[in-house]
């Protein structure tokens, strides 16, 4: 032990303040720009309102608190902070760390899509009128998974961008927490608020913006009746918070031993859900102003995710008065409302073998990172990419984010029983006291929620093949993946532990544990244990 050199201590944020931003930065991503608007109106416009400050406050914030107390208390990487927990929990955290890869993959080709974008919007290069067809068969070059299989074929104006993105993301990485995803997050943030601000305000200005927000906002109360809304809703606001997926539980582990966590959090979840509606206001405006130019109504226009962004926007860009500005500062807003979520994904995985291996910042992620970029590259710069990228979407939401939701607030709540602890940690230093109702939306009603829509999510993909692709693609992509989560992540759970890695040598966790005893000692003033399982 001792001729080992021992490793730095663990890596920290600048300050909270940094870390509230490196969180928002983490939350506000794709999800909120291009899905939310769409989500949103689909669920009865101004009523989704109701089933989505519902699943905010009794899923999202309560599991993102819970997500604070485990990264923060057991300071570590998911695998780790789920090991200290308990040794038998450990396949939790890797199984959280290889959604991160499969979302790492197909999350970068997007942010690669938006930076070609932002440069065709300056020139309008997809020809007016032209949008769908551009976007799909000139710049995607799409050809048919059921005729030729997954294709090889390799699309250099998707591939090129997409080497562009994983390298800026791997200098950042390799810059560490604080140099690194810190900073990057001080200068990303505050840019991307004023842009995205900038493009609201010149959607609003846009002839026909009013009834884009009457589409958005006028309540449908009939939708509330409908489960798949409620649903919708959950499901929604995991991928948007960035919540059980191991980012928030790795983000908090490099918090200071003595900082707010319930404060930090509502402060993340309030920012993120402004964000979300601001998004909601301006793509409908914009919608409002697209429709009217198209003499049809909002609902005609309204389309989801890839088809908003790549679709409605250009088309838009192409009618409007300042058009070029409105595609830069929205395309714009993408690449960087992605890339500051990018680092959170990718720092789930760089943290948890660093952890395990005890490796240097920069041989960790240049061993994440390139082969990530190899098979990103792989998979989504050839003609079906696409399709790849929808089916691993679906699936992972539902059936990797939602379903190891699920099973970690059983195993933490009913087979651990740690709830207790973490409330007693969360309220230590928190300004936000949380009482006995924070367990029961954690212990009960989250699990209850999450069961049903596991159940729905499994009964409608079963019964019906994932939009309409062959079934062997749907059993590879889908079906084939998920399950790959979930074995891979038993079996690096029993590679051992390297000799090296911080959860043997990590100098700086006995001395806080001792600390943590000392405080809870003193307020309390009795001998409270603190529990933990450890690892050597
Ligand atoms: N929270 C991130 C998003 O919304 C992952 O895109």
């Amino acid at each position: 032990m001792s001729s080992l050199k021992r490793p730095a201590a663990r890596e920290a944020f600048g300050s909270r303040n940094v870390f509230i931003l490196a969180a928002i930065g983490s939350a506000v991503g794709l999800g909120n720009i291009w899905r939310f608007p769409y989500v949103a109106y689909e669920g009865g416009g101004g009523a989704f309102l109701i089933p989505y400050l519902c699943a905010l406050l009794t899923a999202g914030v309560p599991l993102l608190f819970l997500d604070y107390a485990i990264g923060h208390r057991f300071r570590g990487s998911a695998p780790l902070a789920f090991r200290r927990m308990h040794r038998a929990a450990e396949p939790l955290g890797w199984w959280q760390v290889l959604i991160c890869v499969v979302i790492a993959v197909y999350y970068a080709v997007i942010v690669a899509w938006a930076v070609m974008y932002t440069w065709f919007s300056a020139r309008l290069t997809w020809g007016v009128g032209n949008e769908n067809d551009f976007f799909f068969s000139d710049f995607l070059r799409m050809g048919d998974v059921a005729e030729s299989g997954v294709s090889s074929e390799f699309v250099p104006q998707v591939g090129l961008p997409l080497i562009g993105v994983w390298l800026v993301v791997i200098v950042i990485m390799s810059l560490g927490v604080k140099r690194g995803i810190g900073a990057a997050n001080v200068i990303l943030m505050p840019l991307l608020t004023l842009m995205f601000i900038a493009l609201v305000v010149q959607s609003l200005f846009l002839p026909g913006a009013l009834d884009g927000l009457n589409a958005f906002f006028t309540p449908n109360w009939q939708a509330l009746g409908d489960p798949a809304v409620w649903a919708a809703a959950y499901g929604h606001i995991f991928f948007s918070l960035s919540v059980a997926f191991g980012i928030m539980v790795t983000y908090s582990s490099y918090l200071k031993p003595k900082s707010d966590l319930t404060g930090s959090g509502i402060v993340v979840a309030f920012a993120n859900s402004s964000f979300e509606i601001l998004a909601g206001i301006g793509v409908f405006a914009a919608l409002g102003f697209m429709a009217a130019a198209q003499g049809t109504d909002v609902s005609g226009v309204a389309t989801s995710g890839i088809g908003l962004a790549f679709v409605a926007f250009p088309t838009i860009v192409s009618n409007a008065v300042g058009g070029s500005i409105i595609g830069v500062l929205f395309f714009g807003s993408l690449v960087f409302a992605g890339v500051t979520s990018m680092m959170s994904i990718l720092e789930v995985i760089i943290s948890a073998l660093q952890d395990k291996l005890g490796w240097g910042r920069v041989p960790t992620t240049l061993a994440v990172s390139i082969p990530l970029a190899f098979i990103s590259m792989a998979l989504f710069s050839t003609t079906t990419a696409l399709a790849v990228l929808d089916t691993a979407d679906a699936f992972v939401n539902a059936f990797g984010i939602m379903a190891v939701a699920f099973v970690t607030v059983i195993v933490v709540a009913w087979v651990l029983h740690r709830l207790p602890m973490l409330q007693a940690h969360l309220n230590r230093r928190s300004s936000f006291p949380v009482r006995s109702w924070w367990r029961l939306l954690v212990g009960i009603l989250a699990p209850v929620v999450l069961g049903y829509l596991l159940y729905s999510e499994l009964q409608s993909k079963i019964t019906e093949i994932y939009s309409g692709y062959p079934a062997w693609f749907v059993a590879v992509f889908g079906w084939g993946m998920v399950v790959t989560l979930i074995v891979g992540g038993v079996l690096l759970s029993l590679l051992p532990w390297s000799e090296r890695s911080r959860a043997k040598t990590d100098p700086g966790y006995d001395e806080y544990l001792q600390r943590e005893a000392y405080d809870a000692d003193r307020e309390t003033g009795t001998l409270e244990t603190l529990h933990t399982e450890e690892t050597r």
